[in-house]
């Protein structure tokens, strides 16, 4: 966590004071500010658990998918895990080369397949085919365009969701979910590429699900990919990699007893048992990398409460709300997940130890426009931030409710390197005053 409080009680990022992004004219509020320093040292982290090994680290750009972070892990030799057109040309924007991008997603459009095939002098790594029908919609592609695509089974683990840890919205290696090739279609996929001149398998891959806190679930995914590496090896198929997915949770304030090194250490540790320790390991983590190290800026526009000052009634607690200007189409997790990102002042008011319960909630009109329940000082302060927002935060962000999108500040060294600002309050109105009949 890059989060600090000074000697005077302000909150900093990566050193810069955040007091002084939410006040400024150019940034103000809503507005995203990343530690760009410690997104680096986390992807370094993962990388050293490795320990040498033949690896690949491709980063699930959905997570985060601004220039500044994506670039600056291209040079760090991290590839790019994407899912749609946009990301892949992002991705390859940013500096990645096309040999180290994998691209995932269960209902490719031919024109995104196309892409795939085409960028770089041999498409991308792979193409992450997730049913037995996708491999004959690749290959068909692959003969038309006179290429040779390289694509990895991305295999469905089927595990008991009982036993995937975490929230059943992002839970996807069990038998009811859209993801990966459902293991009685395994052996037709991989018969069906080893026949065909216009693919080659590059990998088998596996991802189970987002924001596991231990590890249990990632093993009992790798365990289940590992054993179908090693079959596929004893029948003389050639492999390039095994990849075990992304999914590293981080601590939104609940805990994380694993941190993402230890998922690493468990995969590897596992591939020697089943015998495939050999093959290059590729992992696809998103959220691990980025989450911890961003904050969001919210300006307190009021208060409320539901009795009128002075009148408390025991055994009614007064229920408080701390009305801020970042909403659900801002940082949306908390409405599709019920997740929590701990809401601190910026500033610490002179009695801090003073506290009370308030509900943090933002301007959209919807119920689930709820940050939840926080333990906030009573006296009065001007800005908060909202803590661990830098994954699934701005990728996920709307313009709902005719809200602009929020600004992005980037912080390396203690000072801003880079920014993207609010458009216009008009913005919005405009663009959907254009569309006019004829
Ligand atoms: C195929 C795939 N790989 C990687 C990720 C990244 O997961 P995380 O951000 O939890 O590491 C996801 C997330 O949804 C995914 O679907």
């Amino acid at each position: 966590m890059s989060i600090t409080r000074d000697d005077a009680g302000e909150l900093r990022l990566g050193g810069l004071k955040l007091s002084e992004v939410a006040t400024s004219p150019t940034y103000g509020t809503p507005t995203y500010v990343y530690d760009l320093d410690g997104m680096d040292r986390e992807a370094l982290e993962l990388a050293a658990a490795f320990e040498g090994h033949p690896h690949l680290v491709c980063y699930a750009v959905k997570a985060n998918s601004a220039a500044p972070i994506v670039r600056s892990f291209a040079k760090h030799g991290l590839g790019a895990d994407v899912v749609s057109a946009g990301e892949l040309l992002f991705a390859l924007g940013a500096g990645v080369s096309a040999d180290l991008v994998v691209m995932s997603g269960v209902a490719k459009t031919d024109e995104e397949i196309d892409l795939a095939l085409g960028a770089g002098p041999r498409g991308i790594l792979a193409l992450q085919v997730e049913s037995a029908e996708e491999v004959a919609r690749v290959e068909a592609r692959a003969r038309a365009l006179g290429r040779v695509a390289r694509v990895s089974l991305r295999i469905n683990p089927g595990l008991d969701p009982s036993e995937i840890h975490t929230h059943a919205n992002i839970a996807t290696g069990h038998d009811e979910a859209k993801f990966g090739v459902p293991l009685p279609r395994v052996p037709e996929a991989l018969a069906r590429i080893a026949e065909s001149n216009s693919l080659t398998l590059s990998g088998l891959t596996c991802h189970v699900g987002s924001q596991f806190t231990t590890t249990d679930a990632y093993e009992g995914g790798a365990k289940v990919l590992f054993s179908l590496a090693k079959d596929a090896l004893a029948r003389g198929i050639a492999l390039d990699y095994v990849d075990t997915g992304g999914g590293f949770g981080i601590d939104y304030g609940g805990g994380c007893a694993a941190r993402p090194a230890d998922f690493v250490r468990k995969a590897r540790a596992l591939a020697k048992v089943y015998g495939v320790d050999h093959l290059r390991h590729l992992v696809e983590p998103g959220r691990s990398l980025v989450g911890s190290h961003a904050v969001l800026l919210a300006k307190v526009l009021q208060t409320k409460s539901d009795r009128p000052a002075n009148e408390r009634v025991a055994g009614d607690p007064e229920r408080r709300w701390l009305m801020i200007d970042a909403g659900m189409n801002d940082l949306m997790r908390p409405a599709l997940y019920q997740s929590n990102h701990r809401v601190v002042p910026l500033a610490l008011p002179s009695s801090a130890s003073a506290t009370a319960s308030a509900r943090v909630v933002g301007p959209v009109c919807e119920s689930s426009d709820d940050f939840g329940l926080h333990t906030l000082p009573i006296e009065p302060f001007s800005h908060v931030a909202l803590l661990d927002a830098g994954a699934y935060g701005y990728s996920m962000a709307s313009r709902y409710n005719g809200r602009p999108l929020p600004a992005e500040v980037f912080v390396r060294g203690g000072r801003i390197v880079a920014a993207k600002e609010r458009a216009p309050l008009r913005a919005w109105a405009d663009e959907r005053l254009s569309i006019a009949e004829e």
